[in-house]
């Protein structure tokens, strides 16, 4: 299986599970087939509501034989109601305790977005916090307690653009070891890629199939559909793939983890099979062509009313 490793050796499986929008009753039975199957690496968050049920599956495998921990790449995230370094570690061990492990091994701030302590959905102005480095470095700093302490083997971020990589970097002990971003033909981010190699620090590509059932309320009105596009259709039918496998493909083929979600065994399978796909110069160039900047998951939904979050600031951009 395709790895990509860590400074001190460790070994992150590039293609894992998403949990993210996997049902309650669902999410269950695609952790157990996928560990069937072979996949190595999940990805989990609290904010996902279903963390409990991915560690019911995990303690069956484990119970069964069919995986042992040290052969299971786990993270986790850290919701932004739990950013208060007092809240870190508590929030860290709920994980732990859903997931039915004792330790995690990549832990990440889940979005460089602040809420009031203890909020998860955001109703009112003053369920937010301004957004400040110096409160992230706090927050960062007891992440770092979480290594130090063996609950995590590894820290990291999501969503972080460059200015804020950069800015959190220059205040660590620990710097970041991954940023988790939306990475797809439509948003292929070079300068982040580029940063992030020059700095040591690994990326997972997260919606790398475009994130089709998002709920409705997460969507803009009009949605182009990358599955569906007729250049990757194009590539897909020349090496008698499907659609998402060229999209996986491609993810790996820039050094990138990628997190697809399925619940459902066939796709898992596919999924999975892609890491064996190689995609020739030509497709690369093709699909290089296809990028429009383009932010399925924009952060929209934490700039409502009252919000002093704005998408341009969440990720450095003028829009
Ligand atoms: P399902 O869970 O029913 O398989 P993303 O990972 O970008 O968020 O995309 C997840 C969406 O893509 C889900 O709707 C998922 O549906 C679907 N999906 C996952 N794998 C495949 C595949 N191989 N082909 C088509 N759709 C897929």
């Amino acid at each position: 299986m395709l790895t990509f490793s860590f400074a001190n050796g460790d070994r992150l499986p590039a293609l894992g599970l998403g949990t993210w929008k996997a049902a309650p009753g669902a999410v269950y039975t695609a952790v157990l087939e996928a560990l069937s199957i072979g996949y190595r690496h999940i990805d989990c968050a609290p904010i996902y509501q279903n963390e409990a049920e991915v560690g019911k599956a995990l303690t069956k495998a484990f119970a069964a034989g069919q995986v042992d921990r040290q052969e299971l790449w786990l993270t986790s995230k850290l919701w932004n109601g739990s950013h208060g370094p007092e809240q870190v570690q508590p929030a860290l061990k709920k994980s732990l305790t859903d997931l039915g492990v004792d330790y995690i091994d990549l832990y990440l701030i889940h979005w460089p977005v602040i809420f009031k302590s203890g909020v998860t959905y955001p109703r009112r102005a003053d369920d937010y916090l301004p957004f400040s480095i110096d409160s992230l470095s706090q927050t960062w700093q007891a992440l770092e307690a979480c290594k130090t302490a063996g609950l995590v083997r590894h820290i990291g971020v999501c969503n972080f653009s460059v200015a804020k990589l950069r800015a959190l970097q220059s205040e660590a002990g620990i710097r970041p070891e991954m940023n988790q971003v939306e990475l797809h033909p439509y948003l292929q981010q070079n300068d982040m890629l580029n940063f992030c190699r020059d700095n040591g620090i690994l990326v997972t590509a997260y919606s790398p199939l475009g994130s089709g059932d998002r709920p409705a309320a997460l969507k803009k009105a009009e949605e182009p559909i990358l599955l569906d596009n007729p250049t990757v259709v194009r590539i897909a039918e020349k090496h008698g793939c499907t659609a998402a496998q060229v999209l996986l493909a491609w993810a790996l083929a820039r050094k990138t983890a990628a997190i697809p979600k399925s619940v459902n065994p066939e796709r898992l399978q596919q999924n999975l099979s892609a890491a064996e796909l190689v995609i020739d110069e030509q497709d690369m160039a093709d699909i290089a062509a296809l990028d429009r900047g383009y932010r399925f998951v924009d952060g929209a939904f934490f700039t409502g009313k009252g919000s002093p979050y704005t998408v341009a600031g969440i990720w450095d951009e003028r829009r």
